[in-house]
């Protein structure tokens, strides 16, 4: 071949191209940080013993722990030939395993499924994580920016809350990140990696939720509900959020309020199955506080009754995040003065199945075809996504003509699953394991 000065500037164009995704992959941040620069949480736990005793067991504890997680990511893997699919699929492990995904091993998830996650990398989101970021390159998909020490000799800066923050330990400095929900933004909303489809849009419906008001004594942000909740005090925004005075360590100044770390949201069985009582409780306590139910049954005569359904507690929509997954529905149950059932909705049969006709709040993804998938590597398109906004409500009606002459009661639940039972059984195994229900809100009229 002769060269000429064409054949060099296609091949360095080629170059070019070759290297583009080189280039990107570089920009990204798995791997590139020395596992040893991590401190483990108990390290931490040496001094700020009640924050760590509160983030034991919490959600963000057990993310890479977490069965139901690992079971879905697995699942999910299986079986995948699309490319953009399979780039999904094995991305799990940058929120779920970030410090291992930070530092190399998983960078993804089959590494994680078929090798062995370094010890602290199972301690899922941790303190040395969260308290090494300075910021974010995106607010979604992990896109976080890390200053990590290194290691337990050379612990490095520690950023937080507080200016005036000392320690004899580690340096501390006062981070805004840390105080305002942009630090929870970057892995609360999910998008696909490269459909950009949105899986998870918690920051986003906190966005657009009057919760993001300017006023400062109107805003109310992610930690003000999630970092005051405390067992008996469920910080919704229908309860007060109580201050928790006290100091963070041992020799550190009393202060109005720490923050909580418990992390509680809505999931009632993770953390009982490694022995915690506290948190599921504190999730129920939470989902009690979340919303109202109103039966209005001034159209019964008409054949009709309706049911609103507010959202008085959460700062997001509800149910939030992985709302695919989650179940939370509307009951409606009319019985007679014998106890007889004349009309009912959403009642479950006796494998725990919801009829098809059922009235459930959540997202359904779709293949770009119209066609509902379960994979969320599939997810081209969103077919469904009915949830009651922070702050807002929907209205459900029923139709069903009451006999004449008879004394008749309606009664309404707002039900929560963190996963309907079909969908445990075909990933976990027929009846394996039984979800806990809670009920949210409940409401009964007498007509
Ligand atoms: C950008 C961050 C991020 C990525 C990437 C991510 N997740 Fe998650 N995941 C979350 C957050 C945040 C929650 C909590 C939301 C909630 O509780 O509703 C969550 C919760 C879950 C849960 C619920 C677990 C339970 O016990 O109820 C499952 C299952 C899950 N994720 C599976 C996956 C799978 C599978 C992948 C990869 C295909 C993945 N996640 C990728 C952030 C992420
Ligand atoms: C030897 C004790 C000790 C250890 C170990 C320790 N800290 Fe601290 N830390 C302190 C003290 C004391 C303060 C100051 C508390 C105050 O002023 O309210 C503090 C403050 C902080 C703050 C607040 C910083 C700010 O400016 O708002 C953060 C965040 C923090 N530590 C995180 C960590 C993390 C993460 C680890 C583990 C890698 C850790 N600490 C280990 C003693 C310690
Ligand atoms: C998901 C991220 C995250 C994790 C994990 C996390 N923290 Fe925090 N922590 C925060 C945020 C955010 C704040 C400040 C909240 C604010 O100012 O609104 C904070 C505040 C603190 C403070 C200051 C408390 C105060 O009110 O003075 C300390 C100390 C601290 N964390 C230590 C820890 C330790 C120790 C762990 C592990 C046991 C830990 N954190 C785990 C995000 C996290
Ligand atoms: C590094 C990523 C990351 C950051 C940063 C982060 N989270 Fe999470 N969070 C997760 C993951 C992953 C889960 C889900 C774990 C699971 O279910 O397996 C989760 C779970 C939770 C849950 C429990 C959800 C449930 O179903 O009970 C709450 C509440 C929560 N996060 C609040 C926050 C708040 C508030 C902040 C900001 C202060 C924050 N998170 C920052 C990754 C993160
Ligand atoms: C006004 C109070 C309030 C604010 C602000 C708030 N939350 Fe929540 N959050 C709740 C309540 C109440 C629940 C329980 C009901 C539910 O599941 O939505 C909850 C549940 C959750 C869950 C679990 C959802 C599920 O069903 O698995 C996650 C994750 C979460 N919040 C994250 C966040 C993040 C991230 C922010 C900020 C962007 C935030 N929250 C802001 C009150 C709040």
């Amino acid at each position: 071949m002769k060269i000429t000065k064409t054949t060099i500037y296609l091949v360095f164009l080629l170059g070019a191209f070759t290297a583009l995704p080189i280039l990107s992959f570089s920009a990204k941040s798995g791997g590139h940080y020395e596992l040893s620069r991590f401190i483990p949480p108990d390290v931490c736990g040496g001094c700020h013993e009640t924050i760590y005793a509160q983030w034991k067991n919490s959600m963000h504890h057990l993310a890479q722990r977490d069965a139901i997680y690992r079971a879905a990511a697995y699942y999910y893997l299986e079986g995948l030939t699309d490319r953009d699919e399979i780039i999904e699929a094995e991305s799990c492990v940058k929120c779920h395993t970030p410090v291992g995904y930070f530092s190399g091993f998983p960078l993804k998830t089959s590494d994680e499924k078929n090798g062995k996650v370094p010890a602290i990398a199972v301690e899922g989101v941790q303190c040395d994580f969260c308290h090494s970021a300075t910021g974010a390159r995106a607010l979604f998909n992990n896109n976080i920016i890390i200053d990590p020490g290194y290691g337990e000799s050379k612990p490095g800066t520690k950023r937080g809350p507080r200016a005036d923050a000392k320690s004899d330990y580690h340096e501390s400095a006062y981070s805004k990140f840390h105080t305002g929900p942009e630090v929870c933004a970057v892995c609360h909303d999910v998008r696909h990696e490269v459909f950009g489809t949105k899986l998870e849009t918690t920051y986003e419906e906190w966005l657009a939720s009057p919760y993001n008001a300017s006023k400062s004594g109107a805003r109310v942000v992610c930690q003000d509900c999630h970092m005051y909740q405390a067992p008996g005090r469920p910080a919704t925004g229908s309860t007060k959020r109580v201050k928790n005075p006290g100091s963070s360590a041992p020799d550190g100044p009393k202060r109005d309020h720490i923050f909580t770390h418990y992390f509680v949201g809505a999931n009632t069985l993770i953390p009982g199955q490694y022995g915690d009582v506290e948190k599921p409780r504190m999730a129920e306590e939470r989902l009690r506080n979340s919303a109202e139910l109103v039966i209005d049954g001034a159209k019964a005569g008409e054949g009709l009754v309706t049911v609103t359904v507010k959202n008085t507690g959460a700062g997001h929509s509800l149910p939030t995040g992985l709302t695919d997954v989650r179940q939370m529905w509307l009951q409606l149950r009319v019985t007679d003065q014998s106890g007889a059932v004349l009309f009912q909705s959403g009642v479950p049969d006796a494998s725990g199945y919801l009829p098809a006709d059922s009235i459930v709040y959540n997202t359904v993804f779709g293949d770009g075809k119209g066609n509902p998938v379960e994979n969320i590597a599939k997810a081209r398109e969103v077919l469904k996504n009915r949830r009651i906004p922070a702050g807002g409500s929907l209205t459900e009606r029923f139709n069903f003509s009451p006999p004449a002459g008879k004394k008749l009661t309606v009664e309404a639940k707002l039900l929560y699953m963190s996963a309907s039972q079909k969908l445990i059984d075909r990933v976990a195994g027929k009846q394996s394991l039984r979800i806990p229900v809670v009920t949210m809100a409940e409401a009964r009229l007498s007509l």
